[in-house]
Formats: C-alpha cells, sequence, structure tokens
C-alpha cells in the first residue's frame, strides 16, 4: 500500500511542485495519474519510489514513511518503469540487463536465473540481443521486463506507451494488465485517455501539482468539471455519449452512460431496435431515423451535436446496423489512438 498525506515537494527547496498532495493506492489497485504538462505527476512517482523526499507531509510504502527506507528496500517492493526507458538500460545484452537488479542486490544465482529464464519467454526477447540496438518498443518492453522480473508487489510505470505504435502499446499494456490481475498493484501515468479508459480502475487526475479528482475511471473521465480543470479529453466513445447525452433529449439511457465500444454498439443496436419497432409515438430510439433523411430527428441532432463539437468528421455517427459493427473492428479501434 502506498500512501501520501499531506505531501508538498520541491526540487529546489523554494518553489513548491506539489501542494499538499493525499491519496492512498491499496494493493491491487490499478490507478492512471493524468493531467497537462509539468502537473507533478512524474514527481509524485518519484515520491512514491523515494527517489524525492517530501518536503512537508508523509510517503508511506507498506506503512513505513520513506523517510525511513533506503531506496533499496523501496525498490524491492516499488519497481519503477522510467518516462524515458533508455535512462534505464544500461547493459550489453538482453540476458545480462534482465540480470542487472539482482546483481545490485547481490541476489544472483539459480533462482535469479530462473526468473530471468522465464521473462524471456514470456516476452519473447532474444536474450544475446543488444539492447540499444532494439527499436524503440522493444526497449520499452525490455525496460518493463526489467522492472518485472524483480516480481515488486507494485509497478510505477511513467507513461509505459509514449512513442509506441499500436501493436506496440496493446502489447505492453497486456502485460501489464496481465500483472494486475494477477496480484500486482499498477501506478500508471498516462497521457492517452484511450489506454486510461481500456486497463485503468482509478483515476487520479493532477493540476498544478494538487489533486484535483479521485475515483473510478469513469466518473473521473465523466465530469465535465475534472475534464477543463486537467485539461483532459476523454476517450472517444465518453465523448460521443456525453455529446448525445447532452444534446438529444430522448437520448436512451444506455448510450448517455457508455464507456466502451462495445456498450457504445449495444446500446445502439438496441436503440435502433427499440426505433424500428416503435410504430407510432412515445420516445423514439437513437436509431429511429436512420435512412429517413430527415434532419430534424434525433440521430441527426446527435450528429449536429457531435459536429459542432469539432470531434468526428461528418455523417460518422449515423447508427445503424453497419455502423455498430465498423465501430467493433480492430482497424477502427487503431485509427482512434
Ligand atoms: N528535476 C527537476 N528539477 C527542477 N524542476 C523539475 C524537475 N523535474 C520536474 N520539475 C518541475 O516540476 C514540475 C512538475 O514536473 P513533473 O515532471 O512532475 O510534471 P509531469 O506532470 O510529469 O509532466 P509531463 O506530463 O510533462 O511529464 C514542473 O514545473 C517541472 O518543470
Ligand atoms: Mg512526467
Amino acid at each position: 500500500m502506498i500512501e501520501f498525506k499531506n505531501v508538498s515537494a520541491s526540487y529546489d527547496g523554494e518553489l513548491a511542485v506539489l501542494k499538499d498532495v493525499s491519496f492512498t493506492v491499496r494493493d491491487g489497485d490499478f490507478v492512471a495519474f493524468v493531467g497537462t504538462n509539468g502537473a507533478g505527476k512524474s514527481t509524485t512517482m518519484r515520491l512514491a519510489n523515494g527517489l524525492l523526499k517530501p518536503t512537508a507531509g508523509e510517503v508511506l510504502v507498506d506503512g513505513v514513511p520513506t523517510t525511513q527506507l533506503k531506496t533499496s528496500q523501496i525498490a524491492r517492493k516499488v519497481g519503477f518503469l522510467f518516462q524515458n526507458p533508455d535512462r534505464q538500460i544500461c547493459c550489453n545484452s538482453v540476458r545480462e540487463e534482465l540480470m542487472f537488479g539482482f546483481k545490485v542486490l547481490g541476489e544472483e544465482g539459480p533462482a535469479a536465473e530462473a526468473r530471468v529464464d522465464d521473462v524471456i519467454a514470456r516476452f519473447g526477447f532474444d536474450p544475446q540481443e543488444e539492447p540499444f540496438l532494439l527499436n524503440r518498443g522493444t526497449r520499452q518492453l525490455l525496460a518493463l521486463a526489467s522492472v518485472i522480473v524483480m516480481r515488486p508487489a507494485t509497478v510505477i510505470l511513467d507513461e509505459p506507451t509514449t512513442g509506441l505504435d499500436y501493436r506496440e502499446c496493446q502489447k505492453v499494456m497486456e502485460i501489464v494488465s496481465q500483472l494486475n490481475a494477477e496480484g500486482t498493484t499498477v501506478i500508471m501515468v498516462c497521457h492517452d485517455m484511450e489506454v486510461v479508459g481500456d486497463f485503468a480502475k482509478r483515476v487520479i487526475a493532477m493540476t498544478a501539482g494538487q489533486v484535483v479528482a479521485d475515483g473510478p475511471t469513469f466518473e473521473v473521465l465523466r465530469d465535465p468539471q475534472v475534464l477543463k480543470a486537467a485539461s483532459i479529453i476523454p476517450p472517444q466513445v465518453v465523448e460521443v455519449s456525453m455529446a448525445l447525452d447532452r444534446s438529444v433529449a430522448s437520448c436512451p439511457a444506455a448510450v448517455a452512460k457508455a464507456n466502451t465500444l462495445a456498450e457504445m454498439a449495444a446500446a445502439i443496436a438496441q436503440s435502433v431496435k427499440d426505433g424500428r419497432s416503435s410504430a407510432s409515438g412515445g420516445e423514439r430510439g437513437l436509431g429511429a431515423s436512420v435512412g429517413e433523411g430527415r434532419s430534424d430527428t434525433p440521430a441527426a441532432e446527435a450528429a449536429q451535436a457531435v459536429n459542432r463539437e469539432g470531434d468526428l468528421p461528418a455523417g460518422t455517427p449515423s447508427v445503424g446496423g453497419e455502423a455498430v459493427a465498423d465501430l467493433q473492428s480492430p482497424a477502427n479501434r487503431e485509427g482512434s489512438r
């Protein structure tokens, strides 16, 4: 468990970079830190792993203040993936790189070798390869693997997907997600709200060195005040559902609260079905106007509402059976990243 109690921090002893930050990350949680550049996210991570000590308040790892722990003691519990993987890579081969943490702790031996073998197999690495000759995505995976191989109870990942293409991003996040499913606590800084929406259970939003929101992922990502305060653009599905909810009087509840592609697709499909089956009057489904060519229908209103906000190209939200199928295609998801 990691606790921040009224933490303030400074790099030069004068300017407060963090101001009165408090939160608790419990074992097994998956928390994403979001917010603008310079909000203090990386600084918060440095405090969590003891590289930086607070100027006021306390940071506790499993109940012990980091000021009373050596960096090596914290490192056993909290693994850290730097914002730039090249700051982490220092050896001449993939295998050496993965052994490095054990070497520093004086724990080389058969058990360590076995763990390295396991990680090499899991990631599909060539153990003899030279780390700096690997591409950016594989270097990121190697840096992540060198953290994971130590099996810390908590991993802190500072922008683990920045600079990666879609497939590399998915690979990194699948590994992180699996770790979390196996019980590892994950704390991740991330600017990609699609990734945050897909993987984080909880979001902490920061602005100017302070926490402005802390709650379940989609509660935070759907709060207009938080979005504005932390300059966050929510995942596209959330943005569309919020725009429809704001602009369409008869917007079905399931569409208005859809957070994922699957939820939105199901909500639209149901709405289209309801619209087709309602012969006259009453509440119409969102898709009731599909193909009718009218401009005063819920679907047309929705399209206008979304387009007014510059979210999607003209015509995109013309909901119907085919559009729902398109929404679910991997190519469409790739394009949204
Ligand atoms: N090593 C440092 N020395 C002095 N000031 C620093 C240092 N690192 C960060 N800062 C300052 O602390 C503030 C918070 O920076 P931090 O790196 O924590 O932000 P961030 O939220 O991680 O931003 P980004 O999204 O750009 O990575 C910024 O004003 C930054 O300029
Ligand atoms: Mg940062």
